[in-house]
């Protein structure tokens, strides 16, 4: 599904084109981003019902965020995940994308609820998740397999949308 063009402070998201997706899987197999994003192929990332945006920066691709709807109103949701390529990372990059897509998700898309699902280990991730308001819920036990073939856990946060930090 083809999102629309959103502008953060440093970062421009827009949807995905063709061109970019060379770019996307050499950042897929870089082992700063295979380590924590279990989604190895482009196919993996650019699922049904998710929609997925390029991260520019600079006017590079500097990585992929995406949100996916849960489609039940009673239940109504959304879920996000990110990776930053390895040059990129560290850059305010992260931070600003996640919060110019939580903007759109609670105030354009009118979601009350986001979750993130990062590994228990992935301290910087967490971080970021906490810095724009994210809380955490609790640990998914045993959550995703990793490229160790271990399976580990997995940290359910979620932020509420007055908790966004603009
Ligand atoms: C996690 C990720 C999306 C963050 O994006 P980024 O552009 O690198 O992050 P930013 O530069 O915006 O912010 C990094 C923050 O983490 C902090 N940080 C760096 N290493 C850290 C660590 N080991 N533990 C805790 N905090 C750390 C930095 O100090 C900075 O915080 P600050 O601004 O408060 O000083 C990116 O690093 C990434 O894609 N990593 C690999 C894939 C991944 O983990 N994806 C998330 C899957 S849930």
């Amino acid at each position: 599904m083809a999102g629309p063009i959103l502008h953060g402070v440093q970062v421009v998201l827009r949807p995905v084109a063709d061109s970019d997706v060379p770019a996307l899987e050499a950042m897929l197999r870089e082992p700063e981003v295979a380590r924590w994003w279990m989604r190895d192929t482009w196919e993996r990332v650019d699922e049904e019902g998710s929609t997925v945006f390029a991260i520019l920066a600079d006017g590079q691709v500097a990585g992929c965020i995406e949100y996916a709807e849960e489609a039940d109103l009673d239940y109504r949701h959304a879920g996000v995940d990110l990776f930053v390529g390895a040059r990129f990372q560290g850059r305010g990059i992260g931070t600003d994308a996640l919060r110019t897509l939580l903007m759109f998700l609670t105030d354009e898309r009118g979601h009350h609820r986001v979750i993130i699902d990062p590994a228990v280990e992935n301290e910087r991730a967490i971080h970021v998740y906490e810095k724009v308001g994210f809380r955490r819920v609790g640990v998914m036990r045993r959550y995703e397999r990793h490229s160790d073939g271990e399976w580990h856990d997995g940290l359910l946060m979620e932020l509420l949308a007055e908790e966004l930090v603009r």
